[in-house]
């Protein structure tokens, strides 16, 4: 059984087929690149994917769940975790306090007790804080835990989001293009975290993004979009010298090459 089997997903916006009779599978263990140019609906699929939108039409299964209808809450306690294309923080509240609310799924609580009780969970569950501590360690923020988050500069703020998403402790972790606005050595970092995710938590990645030199490097399949439908599948190396996914690049930014 595999992790996610998404089958012909479809989702429109009035007359616009944003998402297209789109098949997806992602086997548990993987890094699967997402890429396209854009508005091709690569975030829109996350959407249909961890519940922030519902489908058309189509089915999603996760873990042998049918997904389709459930909450984005319900998937996420199934374990599937999302960091979005702009960065959803609490910016007045220290790094850790940021990951300690995303730990929220692991307790009981709902979110927003996990902004108001915060130390009351941490008294019920010791383990908590030092699982966020481990999280930090894991995303190079341990030096910044006291920081405020509006301080961080943005790769750092980036780095927090995936620790905010590994807070609960998901099984699939959704990235909507973690290395926008990245320099080099930021972007440097925040693959060699994503792999060190991926290689120690065992966690399955499903990441979009738009620096295809990055998804060479870091995926070992991926998929293509454009206008909505999947276009080609495969090794990244064969994704991007397929003449279609050339084709559908040509007069866009992106660096297919
Ligand atoms: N809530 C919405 N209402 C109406 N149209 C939408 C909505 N969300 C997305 N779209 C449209 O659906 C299409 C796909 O958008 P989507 O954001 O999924 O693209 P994308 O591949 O993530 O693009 P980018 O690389 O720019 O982030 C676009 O034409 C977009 O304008
Ligand atoms: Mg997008």
């Amino acid at each position: 059984m595999s992790l996610l089997e998404a089958s012909q997903v479809c989702k429109n916006f009035g007359g616009l087929a944003a998402v297209n009779k789109v098949d997806l599978v992602v086997e548990e263990g993987e890094i699967v690149g997402l890429i396209g140019p854009n508005g091709a609906g690569k975030s829109t699929l996350l959407n249909l994917i961890d519940g922030t939108l519902r489908v058309s039409s189509g089915r999603i299964v996760f873990r042998g769940h049918d997904i389709t209808r459930y909450s984005p809450h319900r998937r996420a306690r199934l374990g599937i975790a999302r960091v979005f294309q702009k960065n959803a923080l609490f910016r007045s509240m220290t790094v850790l306090e940021n990951v300690l609310a995303g730990s929220y799924l692991r307790t009981d609580h709902g979110p927003l007790a996990a902004l108001t009780r915060t130390l009351d969970k941490v008294r019920k569950d010791p383990g908590l804080l030092d699982r966020c501590h481990e999280l930090l360690e894991l995303v190079g923020l341990t030096d910044r835990t006291h920081e405020l988050c509006v301080n961080l500069p943005h790769g750092s703020q980036r780095e927090l989001c995936v620790a905010v998403a590994l807070a609960s402790n998901p099984t699939l972790l959704l990235l909507d293009e973690p290395l926008t606005g990245m320099n080099a050595e930021e972007t440097a970092s925040m693959i060699r975290i994503i792999k060190e995710i991926n290689r120690t938590r065992g966690t399955t990645v499903l990441v979009v993004e738009h620096n295809v030199r990055a998804v060479l490097g870091l995926c070992a399949r991926a998929v293509v979009l454009n206008y909505g439908q999947k276009l080609v599948e495969g090794s990244p190396r064969e994704c991007v010298t397929d003449p279609a996914v050339i084709e559908a690049y040509l007069g866009t930014d992106a660096d297919v090459a």
